[in-house]
Parts: structure tokens; sequence; C-alpha cells
């Protein structure tokens, strides 16, 4: 067991032995990359040519105007290729993981999204490609499976355990500690045994670094709050990263799901049904019982319901430096509601985390405040449980109609 990689009392890496040379090795090649600026450039260049980068920064005119206080900007992760922000961890590692001469990536992914990604990454760089899923989000977000087995990965349903992400990311290190010769395990979010936060952090980071440069050149202030969900917290951590000065409050939104009260949630920092613990490699608050056994989570956003969170947001809970809040599922419906009817854009069901709770407190702010809600996905892929969740009777008949045809 190796020990390092702390955020105050969190983190650290906790990985079996036979795993350590494979972390050192990542560690070491992490620190060349990240000293120096060509590959900064080189990736830069990457999400320029192929994924839209820099986003842009959105002014909400017909929100601010509706909520009569803070000014509401959006920045567009959404606009990213395969339409979330998971891209600019996955291509960043991709381009590492080509500076490290192996031929395989495995992955695992809640919503789909991060799979989606790594599908794609290794698509255009030429790696073999596996994809760990649970069972119950093959269901979910089975759009995101087809075009992952489309672009050539291997998507494994997993069918341990609660069958979501906490047990995809299992079996992703199973897969790794038999393969890790050929095989590097790119891993989603800013969690997970060190370096892996702080090397997903890092890649993210792109995020805070254009939103503070756009925010400046448009209104030539700091914004006065950010807002991001926080599921492992990648997007989050790469916002926050463009806002360290003090001045301006970060604000993490977690899955209250069914309501707190319910126990039906995926609230880790500000709920009471989350102690720290040590699990999947690292230090953190984990929603578990008193014998450590991991939770049921609900949201109904799937890249919400993790158990854990990242080392790094948990010590700037604990240390004050963030404000974490948590908002229900129906809360989200209806911020998505009105963000699709005022603004013409379809955030992802766990983006929309972030806006309902910037949208509960932008009216009592002042319409000097700025805030700037980050968007970290398009909804596209919620599209069957967004449906769902609206009831609308046409998108109803419509799929009823086409599962005539296949049975016809
Ligand atoms: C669009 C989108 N946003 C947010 C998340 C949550 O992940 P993180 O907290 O690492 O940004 C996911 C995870 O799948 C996602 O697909």
């Amino acid at each position: 067991m190796i020990n390092r990689g702390y955020y105050g009392t969190f983190g650290g890496a906790f990985v079996p032995e036979i795993l350590v040379a494979t972390f050192d090795e990542l560690e070491r090649e992490f620190r060349k990359i990240k000293a120096d600026p060509a590959f900064w450039n080189e990736y830069r260049d990457l999400m320029g040519s192929y994924s839209c980068r820099p986003t842009p920064l959105t002014y909400a005119e017909n929100l601010t105007k509706h909520f009569k206080g803070a000014k509401i900007y959006i920045k567009r992760e959404d606009l990213n290729h395969t339409g979330a922000h998971k891209a600019n961890n996955v291509m960043g590692q991709g381009l590492l993981v080509k500076r490290m001469g192996k031929t395989r990536v495995i992955a695992e992914t809640g919503a789909g999204q991060h799979g989606v990604a790594t599908a794609t990454m290794a698509a255009k760089f030429g790696f073999d490609c596996t994809v760990y899923m649970g069972e119950v989000d093959v269901k979910r977000q089975r759009p995101n499976v087809f075009w992952m087995e489309q672009m050539g990965a291997t998507v494994v349903p997993v069918t341990q355990g609660s069958r979501i992400l906490k047990d995809a990311i299992n079996e992703a290190f199973r897969d790794w500690v038999t393969n890790m010769d050929t095989t590097h395990y790119v891993l989603g979010t800013a969690c997970g045994p060190h370096p892996f936060p702080e090397m997903v952090s890092w890649f993210q980071s792109i995020i805070g670094k254009e939103a503070r440069r756009q925010i400046l050149e448009r209104e030539e202030r700091l914004p006065t709050r950010v807002y991001a969900c926080v599921g492992g917290g990648s997007n989050a951590m790469g916002l926050f990263a463009g806002f360290t000065d003090g001045d301006v409050e970060c604000v993490g939104v977690e899955a209250a799901g069914r309501g707190i009260a319910s126990g039906q949630h995926a609230s880790r920092l500000c709920s009471n049904d989350a102690s720290v613990g040590v699990a999947q490699g690292y230090k953190t608050y984990f929603l578990q019982n008193s014998d450590g056994q991991m939770n049921e989570t609900h949201s109904i956003a799937a890249g919400l319901d993790y158990v854990g969170v990242s080392p790094i947001l948990a010590s700037m809970h604990e240390k004050g430096e963030a404000r974490f809040e948590a908002v229900t599922d129906t809360e989200v419906i209806e911020a998505l509601k009105l963000t699709m009817k005022s603004e013409g854009i379809i955030p992802a069901l766990e983006s929309a985390h972030a806006f309902a709770q910037a949208f509960k407190e932008a009216p009592a702010m002042s319409t000097n405040d700025i805030i700037i809600i980050n968007q970290s996905g398009r909804g596209d892929k919620d599209i069957f449980t967004i449906a769902d969740a609206i009831g609308d009777p046409s998108w109803r008949k419509f799929i009823m109609e086409k599962a005539g045809e296949y049975n016809a």
C-alpha cells in the first residue's frame, strides 16, 4: 500500500501491492507532462481542433430577466465533442497513454458520457477499449451504450452489487490488476487513488481557466458565485480551478434525489448520512452503513449517484473553501423545463442540479452580482428519463409505435 496524495486528511492511494508499480509509473509520467508546457499546448490544440474549445460562455438574458437578480452566465461544456466535460479529461489521458506506449484503455461509466468520451478517444488514437457499466445504467443510458459499441468499444454490463457506478469501478480495477502491462485505466472523475484526483482536476481546469478569461473580457470583473454539480467532482473541480481567489464563492450541488429525509439520495457532503472511510483506493466521505457497507444511492441523474466524492472537494468542504448544497429530482426537472423554455438550451440532468441551486439563489442577489453555472453536459442522452419525468404523452405514443414496429 502506498500512501500519498492527501488533501487534508482525505485522498491517498490505497492500492493492492500488485498495482503499486503501475501507479508509480502513472504518477511519474503525469509529473513529466504537468511540468512540460509543450504538453499543455499539444492538449489545447487537440481540444481546439477536435472538441470545440474554448467552449462559449453564454449570457442567459431571459433567465436573468426572469429572476430579476444576479446576471446569469452559462459555461457551455455541453458543446464539447461527445456532449460533456468528460472529453477534457479523456483526451488528456489519451495523450498520456500514447506517451506511455500502452495499447488498451478501460473505463467505468455511470451516465455513459465518460464511456462515450473514452470510446471516442480510443477510436481516434487506435486503442482497444473496454467500458464497465452497471446493468442498471446500461438500461437507463441505452443511447450511450449504442454509441460506445458503434465506436468499437466492448461494453461490459456489471451485475454485481447495486449494479451502478461504484460496482463498475470495482470491475475496472479488477481488469487493471490483470492487464496492467498493456492497459491504462481512464478514471472518469476526480476520485480514486492518487494521482487520479489531481490528474483529472488538472485536465478539467481548462473549464475554469477559460471561464475566468471570458468573464473578465466580457464584464471586466469576476463573478460573485460559480455553480457546478457534483458527482465524483470533476466538472466542479474544473470550474472552481479558475476562481480560487477567495473572492468568488464556489458552490457544488449534489443530488438530494427523492429528498434527504427519504434516504434516497446521493448527498455525501450536505447530508448526515455519509461518513469518512476508505474504499475504491482512497479516503473520503462515503454513503455507507456502520459496517462500512456502501449504501444504495438515488438520483434522477445517473452521473450523480456515486457513493463517494472527490477527496479534494471533501477537503474544501471541511476547510469552508466551497459551499455544498443538494437539490431534489423534482427541483431539477423544474429547472430543466425553465431553462429549455426560456433559453432554448437543454442541460444534462446532472448539470440541471447546478441550475436548480442557482435559480434558488439568483432572485435574492443584486443585479450587480454575476453568477456562472457550469453546464457540464447536454440533455440528449437523458431524453427517455426526462420524457418520463415530464410525462409527455406524444413521446410515449412514439415509443409505443416504435416498439410495435419491432414486434411486427
Ligand atoms: C454531464 C455530466 N455532468 C456531471 C457528471 C458528474 O461527474 P463529475 O462530478 O465528475 O463532473 C457526469 C457524470 O457522468 C456527467 O455525465
